[in-house]
């Protein structure tokens, strides 16, 4: 009958779409849910009217803990259970790069807990510059560096150690040391801590970044704050003026090509695990707050964008984003945008 046809084109239809959410600004505050996004899982895990499953992956800028921890204290605020297996934060691509170098500089994020993830990822030697504070605290005069951090610090002897490569994961939560220590290492002769490379033309070590978002949306009032991007345009300036040279770097995360191609594995597999079927659904629908990182990627790969107003974007009814619009539509939350898409 017409009714039952309807109804199967329907289900094709679902089974031929997926969505990539962001995080921050969309599903979460930091670490309080946005209420709706609560609902959102929930319809999209089967409680809707065709009773289907539609495949979602998350799509993160954000970072600093290992992926288990992520998705564990995402599964509790959304209450609705996160695997790994859908999950990308700005660094989980970097993971490729432990084939590379095995000696590294981990920059970002709370306390030690970058050490972990680098760990995880399969790199053999991981340092952070807290370990280097611990050897030898006068390498940054302006240092924030308490007792109880050295407790945890693995300090050597950093004079003998070559590192291979610096990798930015997270924000800084000293940019003094940090960026002392970075410079330092762009500097050195072929890595080594405390030396001075006589060729300036290019840096001694390569660094990569894991995103390059200028701001974020946080609890405070006013406009968005500044993050990683705005940290790795200060590291440039000064690698620029001391050598005259541009930094050779490389950058990761939303908009970033390399970081869509990753997310389509991701979402192939997770397309196994929800429809048994390892291929790439027709229609992605990239859900994001961030006109300059989430939009602007998603229209570039090809993928259907949403806007939502709980985040960076702060546009009045009506508007979209002047540089990069969403293709899709604005949406006051993420679950206005889901139930549209559905519908
Ligand atoms: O830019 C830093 C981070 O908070 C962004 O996370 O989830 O909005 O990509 P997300
Ligand atoms: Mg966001």
């Amino acid at each position: 009958s017409q009714v039952q046809d309807m109804a199967k084109e329907q289900v094709k239809a679902a089974k031929n779409m997926a969505f990539a959410f962001d995080i921050d600004g969309v599903l979460a505050h930091g670490n309080h849910a946005i209420l709706e996004a609560r609902e959102s899982l929930k319809m999209l895990n089967g409680d809707n009217e065709l009773g289907i499953k539609i495949p979602y992956i998350l799509l993160t800028n954000g970072g600093g803990k290992t992926e288990e921890e992520r998705c564990q204290q995402l599964s509790e605020i959304l209450e609705v259970p996160i695997s790994v297996n859908q999950f990308i934060q700005s660094h989980t691509p970097m993971q490729a790069l432990s084939e590379y170098y095995e000696t590294v500089l981990v920059v970002g994020g709370e306390g030690f807990k970058c050490r972990g993830v680098a760990q995880n990822y399969g790199f053999k030697h991981v340092y952070t510059p807290k370990d280097i504070l611990a050897w030898d605290q006068e390498a940054s005069p302006w240092r924030c560096f308490t007792e109880e951090e050295r407790v945890h610090a693995h300090p050597v002897d950093f004079k003998r150690v070559k590192f291979d490569a610096i990798l930015v994961f997270a924000d800084s939560r000293d940019y003094a040391t940090d960026f002392q220590l970075i410079i330092d290492l762009l500097l050195s002769e072929n890595g080594y801590f405390g030396t001075k490379s006589k060729n300036l033309e290019t840096n001694s070590i390569p660094i990569y970044f894991s995103q390059g978002d200028m701001v974020m949306p946080t609890q405070f009032k006013g406009p968005p704050r500044m993050t990683q991007g705005a940290f790795r345009i200060a590291i440039e300036a000064i690698y620029k003026s001391l050598t005259g040279n541009d930094l050779e770097r490389v950058v990761y995360g939303k908009p970033e090509l390399a970081t869509y191609k990753y997310a389509d594995e991701v979402l192939k597999s997770w397309m196994e695990e929800i429809h048994n079927e390892n291929k790439l659904p027709q229609n992605v629908y990239m859900v994001g707050d961030n006109p300059a990182s989430d939009i602007i990627g998603g229209n570039m790969y090809g993928w259907n964008t949403c806007l939502v107003r709980t985040g960076v974007f702060q546009g009045g009814p009506g508007e979209n984003a002047p540089d990069s619009p969403a293709n899709f539509g604005v949406f006051d939350n993420v679950l206005e945008a889901v139930k549209a898409v559905v519908r």
